[in-house]
């Protein structure tokens, strides 16, 4: 029997969804400048991918319409991935007007979410991005499709994983390179994040392809990501701070934190290439302009360790 942990994945890579998945539900109106900064920083720490912003419909998303701005600002540093979200062509030929190289396309597992999210059924979602990644193929750039609602959905409960599975084997088979799957209300634990995997790969799908999302809503996303290593999977999703879900899943309460998946990453002698510091640099930035303390567990141990003990 293969050891627990010789199965681990010996690096993983980041995905830091903060500037968008983050900040796309925050109340406070975050200036153009502050958004670049605040991915400027993120760079500086040596993120390979860091998810910039969305092109979608301004009405929609208010606090991600001035993208274009956005993506001009930003210093983009050789060996980091710039990808943003689009929902539609015309989504796409914005993000192509300013140079992006990387896309991502988003469905669900449920029809309820999918609706409330991009008034559309799935099939339907799926008829939209067709063009969307077959432009994209054209034009030499890569693309990521989330599915959300993997393990649970706000409006419907359970989610069938062979719902899952029809809609990663539909965006596989229209060109989508890399598949997220979304625990958008943090609602899933380890032994079914693994069948989920297990599913996936038992049908095909390479684990090459797959990436975790997980939101830490009930506290279990560090256990989720730790079954998913030991699936193969090594590509995870994060969010600096802990910043963020869904303005369409209400209860939905913030991703997993980077700080927190590289301590732990990092502690099991995984590799990154991030720094954690400057990610910790990058919240204690963004934090006062939003407003509200960051869900982090490993950025409040770093504050607490930085205030004067008082004595109790
Ligand atoms: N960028 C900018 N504007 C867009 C757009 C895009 N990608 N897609 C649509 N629009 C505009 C249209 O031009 C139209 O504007 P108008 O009324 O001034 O003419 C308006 O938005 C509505 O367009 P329509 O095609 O009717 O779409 P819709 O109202 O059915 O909305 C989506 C569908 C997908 C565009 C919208 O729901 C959306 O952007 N959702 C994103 C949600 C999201 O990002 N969620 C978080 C990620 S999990
Ligand atoms: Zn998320």
């Amino acid at each position: 029997m293969p050891s627990p942990i010789s199965s681990l994945p010996t690096s993983v890579r980041i995905v830091e969804v903060g500037p968008r998945d983050g900040l796309q539900n925050e109340k406070v109106n975050v200036l153009t400048e502050q958004k670049i900064h605040f991915i400027n920083l993120l760079s500086e720490a040596g993120l390979p991918v860091i998810e910039a912003t969305s092109f979608v419909s301004p009405r929609a998303i208010p606090q991600l319409s001035d993208a274009r701005a956005v993506m001009a600002g930003i210093t983009r540093r050789t060996g980091t991935n710039y990808p943003v979200l689009v929902p539609n062509l015309k989504g796409m030929e914005r993000a192509i007007s300013v140079g992006i190289r990387s896309v991502s396309v988003f469905t669900a597992a449920s029809e309820s979410f999918t609706q409330h999210n991009i008034h559309a059924t799935i099939a339907e979602s799926f008829a939209n991005f067709r063009p969307v990644v077959a432009l994209a193929r054209q034009e030499h750039i890569a693309v990521r499709g989330y599915i959300s609602t993997v393990f649970g959905c706000p409006y419907e409960g359970a989610v069938d994983p062979q719902r899952v599975l029809h809609a990663a084997q539909a965006l596989l088979e229209m060109g989508v390179e890399e598949l997220s799957l979304g625990d958008t209300i943090g609602v899933a634990t380890p032994i079914q994040v693994m069948e989920m995997i297990d599913l996936l790969i038992q049908q095909g799908i390479s684990v090459e392809q797959i990436a975790v999302h997980f939101h830490d809503t009930r506290g279990t996303a560090l256990a989720n990501v730790l079954a998913s290593l030991q699936m193969g999977v090594s590509i995870v999703d994060a969010s600096v701070g802990g910043l963020g879900g869904c303005p369409y899943a209400p209860g939905a309460a913030g991703n997993l934190a980077t700080e927190d998946l590289l301590y732990m990453l990092h502690g099991m002698n995984i590799k990154t290439g991030v720094d954690l510091e400057k990610v910790v640099a990058a919240t204690s930035y963004i934090a006062p302009i939003l407003g509200h303390a960051p869900s982090s567990k490993y950025y409040q141990a770093h504050q607490a360790a930085c205030v004067p003990d008082i004595g109790t």
